[in-house]
């Protein structure tokens, strides 16, 4: 949550950081200032707050005073001023005079003010906070109102989509919510979306068919408690959400219910690894839109590349907010194939790989054969090292909003944080 003190340039919402989905809930804004608007306005066309339904217009707390004598006030109420302490406290109490006890009222100000900030929250105000208002920042903030900081951990969706099939991508998935479980200790489900043809199950070395064909096909009956009894556990602190890995049944998905799933499952662990079949569909684009992370694999040929583009391309432009996605190059030196060299691979995408995985057949197929991680089975590999690295560059970008998340638990503990 921001704060008169969390707004603070250095800890201003950033990219990297997690940020809850905004819900379906109406978001009126009343700003004084263009720029704030502008920053509103490109928050309300992010997708985190797409289910929102928000309007903005220009007036500050006298026109939302005014509009609010003649018609209910919505879900959330942002209101920018100028004032110095006493002249919002004033206009406060005018707002409060039209205002439904259910709205939770959001304050813009420009002075960064803890006494004003404290005046506020026991005034029953949800949120100060202090301009500059940023996209993510403002995001960040509307999330907040609706996730209780006590509550169970929010997971980080990390996706991970093959450029072609058969590049590695699944192993790779396996492979590194294997390492963040085990060796940086952070609590991960894998959620393996390759119905048919899925390989989690297989390489962690289990047999029989998991259950998330039942939470697809009645999604409206999907909680937590339904999901903890579809997983199976492979460690104590990594889990398994995977399909029947049978051609026996018609599947049809809808993208809304893998976005039921994964709501639910995000809010189980902290960290979600979602293994994306190579396969363009609606539910696909809308669970690679909606992740926190999504990582693409290639090899290092022509088809890989015109795939990892059009993708990266593709997730940059309906992603103007995110991070962009991160590569890895995998098999690269297959003897006697020709391959695109990787600085070329990496210019012609415009990421560098985060790692480049050396084909390695020995150690990925001796893995594969004995339903084991690479790490297990060829600990000290050259691809073992590659693959440890990865796992801590994203355990990196887990500590980061574990940092920020322990910080906003402080701040909850401030007394009357709630609107009355
Ligand atoms: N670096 C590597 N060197 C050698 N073999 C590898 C390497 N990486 C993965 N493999 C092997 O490649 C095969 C395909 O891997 P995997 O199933 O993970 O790919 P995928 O991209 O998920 O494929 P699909 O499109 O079928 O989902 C597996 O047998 C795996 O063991
Ligand atoms: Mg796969």
């Amino acid at each position: 949550m921001n704060t008169a003190m969390q707004t603070s340039p250095q800890m201003a919402a950033t990219q990297d950081e997690l940020v809850a989905l905004v819900p379906r809930v109406d978001i009126h804004i009343f700003c004084e200032t263009q720029e704030t608007g502008q920053a509103i306005q490109v928050a309300s066309g992010d997708r985190r707050m797409s289910r929102a339904h928000v309007t903005i217009q220009l007036g500050g707390i006298a026109a939302a005073v005014q509009v609010y004598q003649s018609q209910p006030t919505p879900h959330v109420l942002v209101v920018e001023t100028h004032g110095s302490r006493d002249q919002v406290m004033v206009e406060l109490t005018r707002l409060a005079e039209v205002c439904q006890a259910t709205t939770k009222v959001v304050v813009i100000g420009h002075v960064n003010d803890v006494i004003l900030y404290r005046e506020l929250m026991k005034a029953g105000i949800s949120e100060y906070i202090v301009a500059p208002v940023t996209s993510v920042g403002f995001i960040e903030s509307i999330a907040g109102l609706f996730n209780d900081p006590k509550a169970a951990p929010l997971g980080r969706i990390v996706s991970f989509v093959g450029a072609k099939g058969g590049v590695g991508s699944s192993t790779i998935a396996h492979n590194i919510g294997w390492a963040l479980s085990q060796r940086q200790n952070i609590d991960t489900i894998i959620t393996d979306l390759d119905l048919a043809f899925g390989t989690a199950a297989l390489n962690f070395n289990q047999d029989g068919a998991g259950g998330i064909m039942d939470a697809l096909a009645q999604p409206d009956r999907v909680d937590s408690t339904l999901i903890d009894r579809l997983m199976t556990k492979l460690g104590s602190k990594l889990s398994l959400l995977n399909g029947p890995s049978t051609v026996d049944r018609d599947m049809s998905i809808e993208a809304h219910a893998v976005e039921t799933i994964l709501n639910v499952v995000r809010y189980s662990a902290p960290l979600v690894i979602v293994d994306v079949p190579n396969m363009w569909a609606p539910w696909i684009k809308y669970t690679l839109l909606n992740s926190d992370e999504i990582i693409i694999t290639a090899t290092p040929e022509l088809p890989a590349l015109r795939n990892a583009k059009n993708l990266v391309d593709m997730l940059k432009a309906a992603r103007p907010n995110d991070k962009p996605p991160r590569l890895i190059l995998n098999q690269v030196g297959v003897p006697k194939r020709p391959e695109i060299p990787v600085n070329d691979f990496a210019k012609a995408i415009g990421i560098q790989p985060s790692v480049v995985i050396p084909h390695d057949p020995q150690t990925f197929g001796m893995a594969q054969g004995n339903g084991q991680m690479v790490f297990e089975v060829a600990p000290k590999s050259k691809s073992a090292e590659v693959l440890g690295d990865l796992a801590r560059q994203l355990a990196g970008n887990q500590k980061a909003v574990a940092d920020v998340k322990k910080s906003s638990s402080l701040l909850a503990k401030l007394p009357l944080f709630k609107k009355k």
